[in-house]
């Protein structure tokens, strides 16, 4: 399964909503004119202008933006709940647009899951009656779908509550017998539009956590809505942040985050605790260390400027610090030796670690050795540079100010 393939293309497409999609409205917004001045203009809404993505097989794609962007109308054109003004969705190489009746029922089911925030429960069937449902409409027998079902319960860790009803559940469980509903006919996509947001903080992270547990187990294609620019950066492969039905940027989380493309991007970057996504291997710099053996006399010209180096043995294990004041300092002894100069209370981390997980070993002022999964001594992250990098994209929205399209 190449991880390439792309699985949901929307090309070009355009949605307005009135009386004559296809009129004058359709024209302006296809000329460049924006969703505001179209309406005011002729009286039609623009839901989507111009908008062009491809879903990659097996990756979380997460649309964002304000109420109003598009994200509905976007993710309603894949499963074609909305017919689209103008362009093309593709699904699986299926040209939604041309499917009828059954057909269009049959991919529905077959090739998708949905999950949206009001989408309501039976209150008088039980949980596992409610995720089995699709299937009972599909036909399939009994025992079978109890199985499927069971299976879904278990990927969101209720199905001890299989017999319960459903109005014993909290908001957050019933949410997850949702998500089981979605899974149960195992379909290649789930859509999910804005399936976490009535949910308390911290069951909302619960949530986004177990579906990156079951997204990790069953390689899902996944497009999700959200308005909230942390889910997004949080579950999102990639994110697609929309605005006034256009598309302002795609990009992977740290590409929004450390190269938001306009004003508007930058803004909502801003808010965002940007060193949960950002990792040391972004931002480590090249090592130097000196090896353990060096001879004492040699530690005298081992230093430029006043950055110390680290020190590593024969096999590249980081096991101390040295600076020049150090070297100076034990310089003085009888008998001066790397070992009495070094420090070995060195903070450490792994590559894959995020600013904020380092957070408090920067305040130290020591800089981290950065390890690779062997402990092997592969970079430095000094403390001022997790410092900076945390305020950067800060200081990126100010640059931004004044353009003209905030
Ligand atoms: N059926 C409709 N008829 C007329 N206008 C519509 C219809 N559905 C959506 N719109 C308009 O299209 C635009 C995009 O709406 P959409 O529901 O896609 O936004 P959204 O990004 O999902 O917002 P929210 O976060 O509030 O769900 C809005 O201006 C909305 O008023
Ligand atoms: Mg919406």
């Amino acid at each position: 399964m190449p991880e390439t393939e792309e699985i949901i293309r929307l090309e070009n497409v355009f949605k307005i909503f009135g009386p004559q999609p296809r009129g004058r409205a359709f024209d302006l917004a296809a000329a460049g004119v924006g969703k505001d001045e179209v309406q005011r203009q002729c009286g039609h809404v623009v839901g989507l202008n111009d908008v062009s993505f491809s879903v990659r097989r097996g990756e979380i794609f997460v649309v964002m933006g304000l109420s109003g962007s598009g994200k509905s109308t976007a993710i309603r054109t894949v499963n074609k709940l909305h017919d689209v003004t103008h362009g093309q969705v593709i699904v699986d190489g299926i040209d939604v647009q041309q499917l009828a009746y059954k057909e269009l029922q049959a991919f529905r089911r077959q090739k998708m899951g949905m999950v949206f925030q009001h989408f309501a429960l039976f209150p008088h069937r039980n949980v596992i009656e409610n995720v089995a449902y699709g299937l009972k409409v599909q036909k399939v027998p009994k025992p079978e779908r109890y199985a499927s079902a069971l299976e879904a319960l278990r990927l969101v860790g209720l199905d001890q509550y299989a017999q319960n009803a459903t109005n014993e559940l909290s908001g957050g469980m019933q949410q997850r017998v949702g998500l089981a509903r979605a899974l149960a006919s195992d379909p290649d996509i789930l859509l999910m539009d804005e399936a976490f947001s009535a949910l308390d903080p911290l069951i909302r992270r619960q949530m986004q956590d177990e579906l990156l547990a079951i997204q990790s187990e069953l390689h899902k294609t996944i497009l999700f809505i959200t308005h909230d620019l942390n889910e997004a950066l949080r579950i999102g492969d990639r994110v697609c942040i929309m605005k006034d039905g256009e598309i302002v940027q795609i990009g992977t989380p740290e590409e929004i985050l450390t190269a938001p493309e306009t004003g508007y991007v930058a803004e909502f970057v801003k808010d965002v605790d940007q060193g949960r996504v950002i990792k040391l291997a972004e931002i480590m710099s090249e090592v130097r260390p000196i090896r353990s053996d060096t001879k004492f006399d040699e530690l005298l010209t081992a230093f430029s400027g006043r950055s110390g180096r680290f020190v590593v043995d024969e096999s590249g294990n980081c096991i101390g610090f040295i600076t020049r004041s150090d070297v100076e300092r034990v310089g003085s002894l009888s008998s001066p030796s790397l070992s009495a100069a070094m420090r070995t209370d060195v903070p450490e981390a792994e590559a894959s670690q995020t600013l904020n997980e380092v957070y408090a070993d920067a305040g130290r002022g020591l800089p981290i050795a950065v390890l690779d999964n062997a402990g092997k001594l592969i970079g430095r992250v000094d403390p001022n540079e997790v410092l900076e990098e945390l305020g950067r994209v800060e200081a990126l929205a100010d640059t931004f100010d004044h353009e003209v399209f905030m």
